[in-house]
């Protein structure tokens, strides 16, 4: 085909289809199917006459795609890319469907605008789709999200601007223990212009002191002592000046865990590992993970306190019989 034409057709689309777009029309491949279907088909499947007048129409159905309520709960005028990709690869699929099938003259026209307003329709459920369940996910802080503008076809990096801070979280963790506190946001994975996580202490006077800052969302400190409760403060940076997420952490320190006495006796692991390897080995516990079973180090230690609570009892039996 010639490219002049191509481009004088992807001209006219653009032009007549502006300021009002349709979406689909944003992706190239679309373009390029809608003017092959004009200058490969029509020649040979429907009088010449008629050319003129059903890419008309043709380019006014796809206008129409963006005759779209505006509303919060299905469409506001802009969709991601994989929406749009979802969409026109819907649309290139039908489009593809009526030309293999070698379709002709009135038939032909039917089945293209039929497929045409099928095509609508399954816009306007991705475009809901996505408005539901993609657009600005984030429940709190800053999520900047790349979308596409079906009036301009214009990608931007869109401001899902909520609440400053991600609330307040109460931790509880046993002296000895690990306490992890996590920043991490489901949306955080796709959210673009992230920077670094940022874990701060917060004393009583409001100062803070910056323990970590790194790709890693959460902050592990292990062996906790009583002087680790407190409040903590984790902040990720975004590229703007307002952070994606601010989220303050309460630590009270429990003290040391005082372990149920298993009934049935288990040498097993006591023989095959040194106390000091059960303790590397042993899964972070964490505020979290607080009904995690003793390590066995500590039931053994508390087996050998309950013989010696025994051995007193007896021993005084002994002196009270005696
Ligand atoms: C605030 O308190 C912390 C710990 O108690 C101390 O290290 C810091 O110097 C204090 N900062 C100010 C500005 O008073």
């Amino acid at each position: 085909m010639e490219p002049q034409r191509l481009s004088l057709l992807v001209a006219a689309l653009a032009g007549c289809l502006l300021p009002a777009r349709g979406c689909v029309i944003c992706d190239p491949k679309v373009v390029e199917e809608l003017s092959s279907l004009e200058t490969n088909y029509l020649p040979g499947h429907l009088e010449a006459k008629h050319h003129k007048d059903v890419m008309k129409r043709v380019k006014q159905a796809v206008k129409d795609f963006q005759d779209l309520p505006i509303d919060e709960d299905s469409y506001m005028g802009v969709v991601d890319e994989a929406t749009l990709e979802k969409a026109s690869w819907s649309l290139l699929k039908d489009l593809k469907r009526i030309t293999d099938s070698d379709v002709k003259g009135e038939l032909f026209v039917d089945e293209l605008f039929w497929t045409l307003r099928l095509a609508k329709d399954t816009f306007a459920s991705y475009a809901a789709q996505f408005q539901k369940e993609v657009f600005c996910p984030n429940k709190c802080g800053l999520m900047l999200q790349p979308l596409i503008w079906c009036s301009t076809c214009q990608k931007q990096v869109h401001s899902c601007r909520k609440s400053r801070s991600c609330g307040e979280r109460k931790v509880k963790v046993h002296q000895m223990e690990d306490m992890i506190l996590d920043c991490e946001l489901n949306w955080h994975k796709v959210s673009q212009g992230l920077t670094d996580y940022s874990f701060y202490r917060v004393w009583k006077n409001n100062s803070e002191t910056l323990m970590a800052k790194g790709q890693e969302p959460t902050l592990t400190k292990t062996m906790v002592s009583p002087k680790d409760a407190g409040t903590y403060r984790c902040e990720l940076g975004t590229v703007q000046s307002t952070p994606a997420t601010i989220i303050h952490f309460h630590v009270t320190v429990l003290p040391k865990r005082i372990v149920e006495e298993t009934p049935s006796p288990n040498t097993e692991t006591q023989d095959e590992t040194a106390p000091g390897e059960v303790t590397l080995d042993r899964p972070q516990t964490s505020a979290t993970l607080q009904s995690q079973s003793p390590g066995p180090e500590k039931v053994l230690r508390h087996r050998l306190v309950g013989l010696l609570i025994g051995a007193i009892v007896v021993l005084i039996a002994g002196v009270v019989t005696a």
